[in-house]
């Protein structure tokens, strides 16, 4: 099914009021977003309006019972000017994973990457051009029905804003077990990227930074000891000459695109990459033997930050980090200059952005 998008234009950009050298993260918001509505069982009402508030009836079900998923994604501009997305279809996926697991409506993939294309086009001049730079998008999807009692809402919205994103720098970060609170259990929605999860990892974060570390290393929620993933980013160790990352069979991780990327990216370089269940005993004897070369989270955010401490019990381990020639790096380096457009796509991640608008731009 073809889904028609009315668009209206703002009456004057807000473009030249940002300087791309100075964007400060989650804060700068582009002129243009996409919505739609989900109603008597279909998609409806697809638009592209101004960037702006909208209205919400106080009793709507997400504010309430949660119902309300999100993506993470990026687009970027090549050395020469085009816009494009690195594997959007795994987002879609995803995002209609999340959706499924919260009897939530799916989106079709056609409304979704249709959506995508048009804000993101129609928006081009907004995605700041420097390496590393990015213009960062936010689809997610909440329920709206007007109703008091748990039961899957009859509405919902869809909606992608988009915003410049400056390059990452991450710093190395220091990363706290949590042997107390856990972000997911079996059977749970951890592999899910919905509201509730950010929410209930707040306390345990600001916990771990009270404590001195940046970031929380959550464990499993049986036995406190498999590691599972970090904030918002899965979790690599390099042991030996190989690298071991918690396998995604179990649902309490988030299904990370980076990660994916990444794995495929190492293996092809003749790297091992073990995915399995790795407890936090593990890195720690690795660690005594002076076998862990390193650890690093990868993320749509970072790519990839390198992790230079880990506090378990009395235990704090002191990574070495940062190695230029080591597989993080050359993962980052890779991806940077995919998005650049200065290698070649070996892997056809690379997905032009393509729209009427663009055309006709
Ligand atoms: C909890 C969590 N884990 C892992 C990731 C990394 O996923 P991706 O590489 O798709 O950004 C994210 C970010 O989306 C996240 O929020």
């Amino acid at each position: 099914m073809a889904y028609q998008i009315k668009t209206t234009l703002v009456e004057k950009s807000r473009l030249p009021e940002i300087d791309f050298d100075n964007i400060p993260f989650g804060k700068t918001f582009s002129d243009h977003m996409f919505v739609a509505d989900y109603k008597d069982g279909e998609w409806q009402n697809a638009e592209i309006i101004p960037f702006g508030h909208f209205q919400i009836h106080p009793a709507a079900m997400a504010l309430h019972y949660g119902q309300a998923i999100f993506e993470g994604m990026k687009a970027s501009v090549s050395h020469d000017g085009k816009p494009m997305f690195m594997r959007p279809e795994m987002h879609v996926e995803r995002f209609n994973a999340s959706a499924a697991r919260l009897m939530m409506p799916s989106v079709p993939a056609e409304l979704f990457l249709s959506a995508i294309h048009e804000i993101v086009a129609l928006d081009a001049a907004w995605i700041p051009p420097a390496k590393g730079s990015a213009l960062y998008l936010r689809p997610y999807m909440f329920a709206c029905d007007e109703f008091i009692g748990v039961k899957p809402s009859q509405t919902y919205k869809f909606i992608v804003f988009t915003g410049p994103v400056g390059p990452y720098y991450p710093k190395p970060v220091s990363l706290y077990a949590d042997m107390h609170y856990i972000r997911a259990a079996a059977g749970g929605t951890g592999f899910a990227k919905c509201a509730g999860n950010y929410a209930g990892s707040l306390l345990p974060a600001q916990n771990a930074i009270d404590k001195g570390y940046d970031q929380v290393l959550w464990l499993d929620a049986k036995e406190h000891k498999y590691i599972q993933e970090v904030g918002t980013m899965n979790i690599f160790f390099h042991i030996g000459d190989k690298l071991v990352t918690p396998d995604i069979e179990q649902d309490t991780i988030l299904k990370g695109i980076t990660r994916d990327s990444a794995i495929k990216f190492w293996r092809s370089k003749g790297i091992e990459v073990d995915e399995r269940q790795i407890s936090i005993d593990e890195v720690a004897e690795a660690f005594d033997k002076g076998e862990l070369k390193g650890a690093f989270g990868t993320g749509t955010a970072a790519v990839v930050a390198h992790v230079h401490q880990i506090a378990y019990g009395d235990k704090v381990m002191n990574i070495e980090h940062g190695n230029p020639e080591g597989p993080g790096q050359m993962f980052k380096d890779f991806i940077d200059n995919l998005r650049s457009g200065t290698i070649k796509d070996e892997f056809g991640w690379i997905v032009p952005v393509k729209s009427s608008s663009l055309t006709t731009a």
